[in-house]
């Protein structure tokens, strides 16, 4: 009989700074106000963003590695980080165009494009992302 394969969840850590507002333009100024607080604030604030992607798979016999972490890195680095850090989300960001600029809707961006570059690195596959936006909260995504 053959032994199960056992699968392994992995995951790498960036950071990355940016700035947004949490701004319906639909909406009037009061009532972005009330819906969104100071989250809403005209001239934009700004978190120290943590992002932890988590991959799933069985260790190669020849590395023992699910994914080789560097090339992880590399590719968030690449296609992620370096889009958002020290940018304005609202305004700087391709991705993140005519849309809210909120965790939930960032953290389905980043999993669409780190799902499309991952089968160049690896055979491993996406299990979820967490974005952490400040101490208190966080968001995650498992691709549903
Ligand atoms: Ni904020």
């Amino acid at each position: 009989m053959r032994m199960k394969q056992p699968l392994v969840y992995v995951s790498r850590k960036e950071h990355f700074n940016a700035a947004h507002k949490l701004y319906n333009p639909n909406w009037t100024e009061e009532k972005n106000k009330e819906v969104f607080g100071p989250c809403a604030n005209v001239n934009w604030h700004g978190h120290n963003f943590e992002l932890v992607v988590t991959v799933k798979g069985i260790p190669d016999p020849d590395t023992g590695f699910v994914v080789d972490l560097k090339r992880l890195s590399q590719l968030i680095k690449e296609r992620v980080v370096n889009k958002l850090d020290h940018k304005n989300i609202n305004m700087d960001v391709d991705f993140m165009e005519g849309k809210m600029a909120s965790c939930e809707i960032l953290v389905v961006e980043i999993w669409k494009i780190l799902e499309a570059g991952l089968p160049e690195i690896t055979e491993a596959k996406m299990h979820c992302i967490k974005l952490v936006e400040t101490r208190n909260n966080y968001v995650e995504y498992y691709g549903e």
